[in-house]
């Protein structure tokens, strides 16, 4: 068993899409155990996320995650000092398995119940197991399957959002952008894969700025000019796309990716004025993107910023970030009602 110390201990749940996961973290940095059941093998077929299929899946898995994540932390019930979960946004069949979970575990171990946003909470995996603390203000990017916001961060708690997509979200672009090109499912890192062989400068698809000012985000129309791309090899107007060469794709892989980069690092840069940013700080599984980092490293050299980005397996949904956040929430005495529900949006 761990040592009686002056460490405050917070278990974390989290159930809004494909991945059940629980953690257990220290002092809101510190991981002690981080332990993520992935559905992937079991939505692949479908080419994207089953409400019901990752409900049913939460439902068997969430209490040997949970169990997994308090053995592997070495920790008792009565040493945590709060119970966490994401209750929002995400699927809400999927989010009500954890927040009941939590809700129960609350309830039996009488510890106060921590409701995070689970978008607000990538930003913390920036954070996790890092020595460096971030210097504010911080124009914060979120960019996962779901969800692609720029924020004014004033602090973790104080989240300003500046823009968001207006349509799809990049991870989505990156998910129907590998259905298009036969890649397999998650699409993001198989583009990736892809892209190392190709040419990023091949094709030169569109980049979407909407205006000289704007913030928010359109990668819709990327996505149907990949499309169109593809058709447009020798089938131009059907609605499928021809048998290519792996280099074609690897170009077309490439091609995408730089253009999906460019805008995120332009946006950035927009963002890092408009609030007087001292660091950039993103987050969402995009942010494992090599291409991306590359790209967001370059910019914070250039204009003199910090960058703070989570490692790479800390960029995809795990319970350790909701932890995270949760610690910040208990030190400001920000506890959740035995009525919390799931919801959707956030
Ligand atoms: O943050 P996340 O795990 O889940 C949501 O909250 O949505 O993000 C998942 C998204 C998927 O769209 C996936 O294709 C994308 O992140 N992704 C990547 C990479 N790894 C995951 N996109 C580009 N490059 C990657 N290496
Ligand atoms: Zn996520």
């Amino acid at each position: 068993m761990t040592e009686q110390t002056n460490e405050t201990l917070i278990l974390a749940i989290e159930t809004s899409c494909d991945e059940t996961a629980a953690a257990v973290v220290s002092n809101g940095c510190r991981i002690k155990s981080s332990v993520v059941a992935s559905q992937a093998r079991l939505h692949e077929r479908f080419g994207g996320v089953v409400p019901e299929i990752a409900s049913r899946a939460h439902v068997e898995q969430i209490l040997p995650v949970v169990r997994e994540a308090m053995e592997q932390a070495d920790v008792v019930p009565e040493q945590l000092a709060a119970v966490a979960v994401a209750n929002q946004p995400g699927l809400t069949i999927a989010l009500m398995v954890g927040v009941t979970a939590a809700k129960t575990l609350a309830w039996a171990w009488q510890k106060p119940l921590i409701a995070v946003n689970h978008i607000h909470a990538h930003f913390q995996s920036a954070m996790l197991e890092q020595a460096d603390t971030i210097e504010l203000p911080a124009a914060a990017l979120i960019v996962s399957g779901g969800h692609t916001n720029l924020y004014d961060a004033e602090s973790c708690l104080e989240l300003k959002l500046l823009g968001k997509t207006i349509d799809d979200a990049a991870g989505e672009a990156f998910d129907k952008v590998a259905a298009i090109l036969n890649l397999p499912y998650p699409g993001g890192p198989s583009i990736e894969k892809a892209a190392r062989q190709g040419n990023p400068g091949a094709i030169a698809f569109p980049r979407t700025l909407l205006g000289k000012t704007s913030l928010d985000f359109s990668f819709s129309g990327l996505k149907t000019a990949v499309l169109y791309h593809c058709q447009g090899q020798d089938m131009k107007g059907q609605n499928r796309v021809p048998a290519m060469s792996p280099q074609e794709i690897a170009d077309i892989a490439a091609s995408f990716q730089a253009a999906v980069v460019d805008v995120l690092v332009e946006k950035t840069r927009r963002a890092v004025e408009q609030v007087g940013a001292r660091t950039i700080l993103i987050g969402g599984g995009v942010a494992a993107n090599g291409a991306l980092r590359q790209a967001m490293e370059s910019l914070a050299a250039r204009q003199h910023l910090r960058l703070l980005i989570a490692h790479k397996r800390l960029c995809t949904d795990n319970a350790a970030m909701i932890a995270a956040l949760a610690y910040h929430k208990y030190r400001a005495g920000l506890f959740a009602p035995m009525s919390l529900e799931p919801k959707a949006t956030g």
